[in-house]
């Protein structure tokens, strides 16, 4: 295990390599657990770095076997060799070839990084940090380098090979019984995205036509059996590359493309160049086994790795600070190829509650950090919501800013100037800046602070003058290590509604030209405080702030209730029609909290149930319909209270009004179950999968307020569900009243998928979010039925990461017992896996925001943590800034 070193890597340390290794030629023996890895250097001093410098190789529990040089074995003790360095003192000040021979043991592997096993083959996962694990290097990312790999194995067990590039000569070895391939990847690369697969997988091959005419050759690699669903992802493989070429010009630029899904590993995939390797989660998928939500995932994944192949791979990172540099952009390309294949609006709404629900969080508490951070210590801790989410909305608001047509000037201008090199963040704004003539200083200040900005607004409407005022105000709290923040650059979309809607926008001269895009109408907030004045308003308008959420921050706007039921019927802009439900679903249940904790009752309120009823009724687009009759999560409540936080009131007020709404609407609920039911054969698509989100969300809000009669019908649902849309749906809906009818159900979806571990993973999940008393008993229970594993991240994640983050209440449970038991989970875990381990105690990051008791039990878990002797980096970085 890696020891923590006290001293963080600092951003302001950064020097360049001071040698370079133009390729490396890898020979690699699979073993079960004696794999032997030859690896022949071609290194060469850095006209840029420090002459005469230590030429130091990282490692991570290595032992070199024999070390050459030239030719010439070097004695290993001269060699200052250690399992973490190999140091050479003086090295030749000319190219050289360094020879290293390591053997490592796959199958003791249980961090799932480097070369390990999943199942019966043999896969890697170098990102950030794995290339070490294998053999010695200048492990970091701007070290590029032109990889050969000979692998070699026993045909029986792995028939399949795979490496990055093209494969250029295979053959039989000792009559058949081995045999051996050899890839060669011609575009220089870091070692992170080096991957190498070897087993007996069943495969999928197609083939795609780029548009200079190239053919090439496309192979999805499953378990045996399950080539059938592999089907969805060959086809979003398809769209991803056309989306790609027409939408930003990127073609594919290797023979072949291959994708493997493997049944461990730590997250979702890796982009590793030509051999992208994934979590199984995110690549199978059949009607009987995946959700839609599923099937829009796997869509997502497979775009965003195979979008990396230019934002990520030929374009890379200059260092890991640099991280949103590649997963930023790739998220913002994949949510954009996304919006395309399916509705935009209802895109951009999923997305922004995503949003919320990870990035807020953790910018509020103690591990905010930069977009572009600048220290860590563990930097597999930085693979975050505020990285990838915030890293996408800080580019989108930077095309908001600039507009269309600049910012596709700039992206253009990127491809072309920094294609073949490790860049920076500063060089991707550059472009920016060149492109649409403007100075971006400002607006990097998203990339320098952390926190999520408040916008409080005011409006002013004055009768005489017809004129409707705006006044915007930011504040940015204090986050760990920044006290003082200068003002963010925020594009604010606006409108203003009126009564027969969007009001023509005209400004007056004294808000000087460029106070509002009128074009656009984009008001830009770049000083602490500004105010724009609306000229020739007829009557007192409503204003539609931050529409389509064109910037990551909090606003606030004291729209009376009369306002947001105007802008839920009324706003053209869908999002924000949307956003007046949140708002005033949230409005009512902070009011209800407060009174539950002040022993009264919840508050009703029938106006917000009839306007939910219209829509309901109207329901023209049933996916954003079911976005609409969605209320916040108790998540997202807890967020809108900030501080004092009491789960258990949040769960009882929100469940109140979704019984008030389910018996006020069962009328409507009920119809508009009726009237989405599966209408023909089916289909994962945009539109048919929204039909079955709104029958699900109906036949959800009618179960809270008709138990009995929604319990039948959910039971119905559930006995006749052909798709794992509508099974997993009624049997969430019968998951909500203990009692016979849940538990039978619970066992009969368990004897029908059993064999089927990602669906028994929805199964372990649906049960750890049970919000009642005795589901922490049932959770150490199910931890010791014969499908769970602490080995396998998706069981953790599906039974321990879904208690921690979507079980308010017993995660939270008054008496500290949740907070023990993750905290116990945290620990053992540590032993095998501390990546996981360390994503797992991230689920503590808004302790502080608790009411005074459980804050306290809390505390003391996070300090138990820390108490203890042998921690990973991982879980250390985590709980030090947790308690920092
Ligand atoms: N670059 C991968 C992606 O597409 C994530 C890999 C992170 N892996 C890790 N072990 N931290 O987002
Ligand atoms: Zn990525």
């Amino acid at each position: 295990m890696r020891t923590d070193s006290a001293e963080p890597v600092r951003l302001k340390d950064y020097k360049a390599p001071d040698y370079l290794i133009d390729a490396v030629d890898l020979d690699v023996k699979l073993h079960a657990t004696a794999t032997r890895i030859v690896s022949r250097l071609s290194i060469r001093p850095n006209p840029h770095g420090r002459r005469d410098a230590a030429l130091v190789l990282d490692g991570d529990g290595l032992n070199a076997r024999r070390i050459t040089l030239d030719g010439e074995a070097i004695d290993l003790d001269k060699a200052l060799l250690s399992p973490d360095q190999l140091t050479l003192a003086a090295p030749p000040q000319r190219p050289f070839a360094l020879e290293i021979e390591t053997e490592i043991d796959p199958s003791a592997n249980t961090r799932l990084m480097g070369l390990y096993r999943s199942g019966s083959a043999y896969c890697t996962q170098c990102e950030p940090e794995g290339f070490r694990r294998i053999t010695y290097f200048l492990d970091r990312p701007d070290v590029l380098s032109v990889y050969t790999v000979r692998i070699e194995a026993d045909r029986s067990e792995a028939p399949l090979l795979l490496s990055n590039g093209n494969l250029i000569e295979a053959g039989d070895l000792e009559g058949g019984k081995r045999h051996y391939a050899v890839w060669r990847d011609p575009f220089p690369k870091p070692s992170y995205l080096f991957a190498l697969v070897g087993g007996d997988l069943g495969s999928v091959h197609d083939e795609f036509i780029t548009k200079s005419g190239r053919k090439v050759a496309l192979g999805i690699h499953v378990e045996h059996g399950k080539e059938p669903h592999a089907a969805y992802a060959m086809d979003a493989l398809k769209r991803s590359m056309a989306w790609d070429e027409t939408a930003f010009g990127r073609e594919y630029d290797l023979d072949v493309f291959n994708i493997v899904a493997v049944s461990d590993f730590n997250m979702g995939a890796m982009e590793n160049k030509g051999l992208n390797i994934f979590n199984d989660k995110y690549v199978l998928a059949s009607p009987a086994t995946a959700t839609d939500a599923d099937y829009a995932h796997i869509e997502a994944v497979i775009a965003h790795e195979y979008f990396h192949n230019w934002t990520g791979n030929r374009i890379t990172c200059r260092d890991w600070f640099q991280l949103c540099l590649k997963e930023g952009l790739t998220v913002f390309r994949d949510h954009e190829f996304s919006s395309d294949m399916r509705s935009r609006a209802v895109h951009r709404i999923a997305d922004v509650r995503a949003l919320r629900a990870a990035q807020f969080p953790e910018d509020a508490g103690p591990l905010a950090h930069n977009v572009r951070p600048e220290t860590y210590h563990e930097i597999n801790n930085f693979y975050t919501a505020t990285i990838y989410e915030k890293g996408a909305e800080v580019i989108r608001m930077l095309k908001v800013l600039i507009g269309e047509a600049a910012f596709a000037r700039g992206m253009n201008l990127y491809f072309d100037r920094y294609d073949g090199t490790a860049a920076t963040i500063e060089d991707f704004i550059s472009c920016f800046a060149e492109a649409a003539n403007r100075d971006l200083t400002a607006f990097s200040r998203w990339y320098h602070q952390s926190g999520t900005p408040l916008v409080e607004a005011n409006g002013a409407y004055d009768a005489a003058a017809r004129t409707f005022t705006l006044e915007f105000r930011q504040f940015s709290k204090p986050t760990p290590g920044q006290d003082h923040k200068e003002p963010f650059v925020i594009p604010i979309a606006l409108g203003l509604v009126g009564r027969d809607g969007d009001l023509p926008l005209k400004v007056g001269a004294q808000n000087g030209a460029s106070a509002l895009e009128i074009s656009r109408a984009v008001f830009e907030l770049s000083a602490p405080s500004r105010k724009i004045t609306f000229l020739d308003v007829p009557s007192r308008p409503v204003p539609s702030l931050l529409r389509g959420f064109s910037a990551p921050v909090r606003l606030d706007y004291p729209a009376s209730e009369a306002d947001l039921i105007t802008l839920i019927a009324h706003d053209s802009d869908s999002f924000n029609r949307w956003q007046a439900a949140q708002t005033y679903a949230s409005r009512l249940l902070l009011r209800s909290v407060a009174n539950i904790r002040a022993g009264g009752e919840a508050r009703h309120d029938q106006g917000f149930i009839d306007a939910l009823g219209v829509v309901l009724n109207k329901s023209s687009d049933p996916a954003y319909t079911a976005q609409m009759i969605t209320l916040p999560s108790e998540a997202d409540i807890a967020r809108d209270m900030g501080e004092d936080v009491d789960p258990d009131a949040i769960h009882a007020a929100r469940d109140a009004l979704r019984q008030a709404i389910g018996k006020s609407l069962a009328a409507g609920l009920l119809s508009a179950y009726a009237r989405h039911a599966e209408n023909g054969p089916y289909s994962p698509d945009a539109e048919a999968a929204g039909r079955r989100a709104l029958r699900n969300a109906a036949l959800d809000l009618y179960c809270a307020g008709e138990p009995v009669e929604g319990a039948r019908l959910a039971a119905r649902q559930f006995e006749a569900a052909d798709t794992m849309t509508n099974e997993i749906a009624a049997l969430g809906a019968l998951a909500q009243r203990a009692g016979s009818l849940r538990e039978g159900a619970l066992d009969t979806f368990y004897r029908r998928h059993a064999a089927e571990a990602l669906v028994i993973d929805k199964w372990f999940a649906l049960q750890a979010m049970i919000p009642e008393t005795d589901t922490l008993e049932r959770i150490q229970k199910l931890m010791r039925h014969a499908a769970f594993s602490l080995q396998n991240p998706n069981r953790v994640r599906s039974l321990i990461g879904a208690f921690a983050t979507g079980n308010q209440t017993r995660f939270n449970a008054p008496d500290g017992s949740g907070y023990d038991f993750v905290a116990g989970v945290v620990l053992d875990l540590d032993q095998k896996n501390p990546q996981v381990a360390a994503r797992l105690l991230a689920a503590f990051k808004s302790w502080r925001s608790l009411e005074a008791k459980r804050r306290g039990l809390a505390e003391a878990a996070l300090r138990r943590i820390a108490a203890e002797g042998a921690l990973s980096a991982d879980v250390k970085d985590i709980v030090e800034r947790s308690l920092g």
